[in-house]
């Protein structure tokens, strides 16, 4: 018998025997990591993470969680997009097209999405909890205005201005619709520090206190108080 028989690490059978073992190991651990990374990344699933298209019936905030110690989104009461209730099938629809549009106007040129993009323009990951579109009131409209319009809006004084890339009125509703919905998926805080709009309803205005009618006018002593 020679020294390296003698050496059951140094044996060609232990080296293949371990290239299978690993090999199907490794199989087995990605079938396992497709599956669940397919529940995270897909719309509506149960992970949650992805919301429903239908999401964009509702508001969206990104606010800090204490226990994640980061910002995550958080779904607000009704408040539908362009004020018009969809079904999932009609949103997704929506969204799709508006997603079709960032692609086909190739807006990762100049932006990054979800952090993946160039450099050139700002993130457009939470774009729709932007505070420059000025109030939650107007937002929607004033998206729709921007897109079509860009070249002669300043918007959030970056100093640079996006070109007009001849975007339908049709291309830049959907496309907002895009936009909203992708605010609210869970990026794991990202991104850092984003302040968002303030969408937090008026306080309501308090109904007016009426005013005692001065019935004891009469008595002098109660219409004018004496004199010290
Ligand atoms: C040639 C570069 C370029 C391309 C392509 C481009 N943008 Fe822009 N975009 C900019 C620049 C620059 C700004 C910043 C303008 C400003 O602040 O006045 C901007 C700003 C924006 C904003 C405002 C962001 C915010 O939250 O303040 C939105 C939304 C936006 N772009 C959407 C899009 C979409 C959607 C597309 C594709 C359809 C697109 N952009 C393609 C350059 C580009």
């Amino acid at each position: 018998m020679s020294q390296t028989q003698a050496l059951w690490w140094a044996s060609e059978s232990f080296w293949r025997k371990t290239a299978i073992w690993v090999t199907a190991g490794s199989f087995v651990v990605l079938i396992f990591l497709t599956f669940d990374t397919v529940d995270q990344i897909t719309a509506g699933s149960k992970a949650n993470r992805v919301k429903a298209y239908s999401v964009i019936n509702n508001r969206i905030d990104y606010v800090f969680d204490e226990k994640r110690n980061f910002q995550v989104p958080v779904i607000g009461p009704e408040e539908p997009l362009f004020g018009k209730k969809l079904t999932e099938e009609e949103a997704m629809a929506l969204v799709s097209h508006g997603k079709l549009t960032t692609q086909a106007k190739n807006c990762m040129n100049c932006h990054t999405l979800l952090g993946n993009g160039a450099y050139y323009a700002p993130d457009l990951t939470k774009s729709w909890l932007d505070p420059a579109w000025g109030s939650k009131e107007t937002r929607e409209e004033t998206m729709v205005d921007f897109l079509m319009n860009p070249q002669d809006r300043l918007h959030n004084a970056l100093g640079r201005k996006m070109p007009n890339l001849g975007i339908t009125e049709a291309e830049a509703r959907a496309t907002v619709a895009f936009l909203k919905w992708m605010s609210a998926i869970d990026t794991n805080g990202f991104p850092t520090n984003f302040k968002p709009i303030d969408q937090s309803d008026p306080a309501p205005v308090p109904a007016p206190v009426p005013v005692a009618e001065p019935a004891a006018a009469a008595d002098p002593a109660v219409a004018a108080p004496a004199q010290q």
